[in-house]
């Protein structure tokens, strides 16, 4: 199924999960407890991944209302679809991007949304899945679609683009070592093009001095190439854009972000929202996992959930 095409998961997409991968859903108790205010009718999970929040959702949600879940990555649509089996039809699930989430919710035949919540970024199962080519630890291609059908790849990047858009792209996400890496990269593919996660995380760790930080020299670079060959934060801009005319008044929006760039732009479009009137942030600082799930789940420990409601 390519994007923008067909709506639920294909036969193949179908077949019983792997139990290899599991994502364990963050702020779940959060999530519900601001999102689930008594009412009723069709809610929006922008970021299906495994049906974690989705399962929460509906176990609180009263039993008339549906999710519509919706994810970029087809391998993920069919992880959701298995899991989600069990609640019949108070689930739709879409291959799409967020982005496009108003022509996604036309197809399924929803005008109005009575809450939505986007958990962003990548599932465990990318992380963990050498061939997705996200992981600093675990070595693959220099891939990192969310949709495979995607035509930029971290291959791309780092092997064609020019000196100054590569630098501009991982200073922006926060590598002071931004030009240092850049000049090694370059250096690197004078002689062969660079191929792999492992090839590309040694590289920079060998240019940049330790920092004593507890994360890997290469974090930031990994992320700045994983936001632009998704087009993350456009993504997010237009998603927040698109949902909010579908929102009923009374419908809570929730915006769950792993990095400061992200939680940046939900802040200000938030913050923006509430100024302008017909929205109320319910959330003025955004609301973090306790130590307890931070002890239990690691990568809880950046989540940020922020929410407003439509009035
Ligand atoms: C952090 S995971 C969500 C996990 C999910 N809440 C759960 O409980 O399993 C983020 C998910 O969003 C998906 N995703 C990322 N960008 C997307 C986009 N632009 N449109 C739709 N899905 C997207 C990823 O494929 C991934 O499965």
């Amino acid at each position: 199924m390519t994007e923008g095409e067909g709506t639920g998961p294909s036969e193949a997409a179908k077949r019983p999960a792997s139990q290899e991968f599991t994502h364990t859903a963050v702020l779940t108790e959060e999530v519900v407890n601001l999102l689930v205010t008594g009412r009723k009718g069709a809610f929006v999970d922008a970021t299906l991944g495994m049906g974690g929040h989705t399962i929460r959702l509906l176990g609180a949600l009263p039993q008339e209302c549906s999710v519509l879940g919706i994810d970029w990555d087809p391998e993920m649509v069919g992880i959701a679809a298995h899991n989600l089996a069990q609640f019949g039809d108070r689930v739709k699930i879409a291959q799409g991007n967020f982005a496009n989430i108003d022509e996604i919710t036309a197809r399924e035949g929803i005008s109005a949304i009575s809450g939505a919540l986007f958990d962003l970024g990548i599932s465990s199962l990318h992380f963990d899945k050498p061939s997705r080519g996200f992981s600093i630890k675990h070595d693959g291609p220099l891939d990192m679609r969310i949709n495979p059908d995607n035509p930029l790849t971290a291959y791309t990047i780092i092997n064609q683009w020019p000196y100054e858009q590569i630098e501009h792209l991982i200073r922006i996400c926060g590598e002071r070592h931004s030009r240092r890496i850049t000049r090694a990269v370059l250096e690197a593919r004078r002689t062969r093009a660079l191929e792999t996660t492992a090839e590309l995380s040694a590289l920079i760790a060998g240019v940049v001095p330790g920092r004593g930080e507890k994360i890997h020299p290469a974090t930031r670079t990994f992320l700045a190439l994983r936001a632009a060959v998704n087009y993350e934060f456009d993504n997010l801009t237009r998603g927040i854009q698109k949902i909010m005319p579908l929102l009923k008044p009374g419908a809570r929006l929730g915006i769950i972000t792993f990095h400061s760039l992200e939680d940046r732009i939900v802040k200000e479009t938030f913050g923006m929202m509430a100024e302008l009137g017909g929205w109320q942030l319910v959330t003025r600082k955004p609301v973090k996992p306790s130590e307890e799930e931070v002890t239990a789940n690691k990568r809880a420990r950046s989540a940020k959930l922020r929410v407003i409601e439509k009035l």
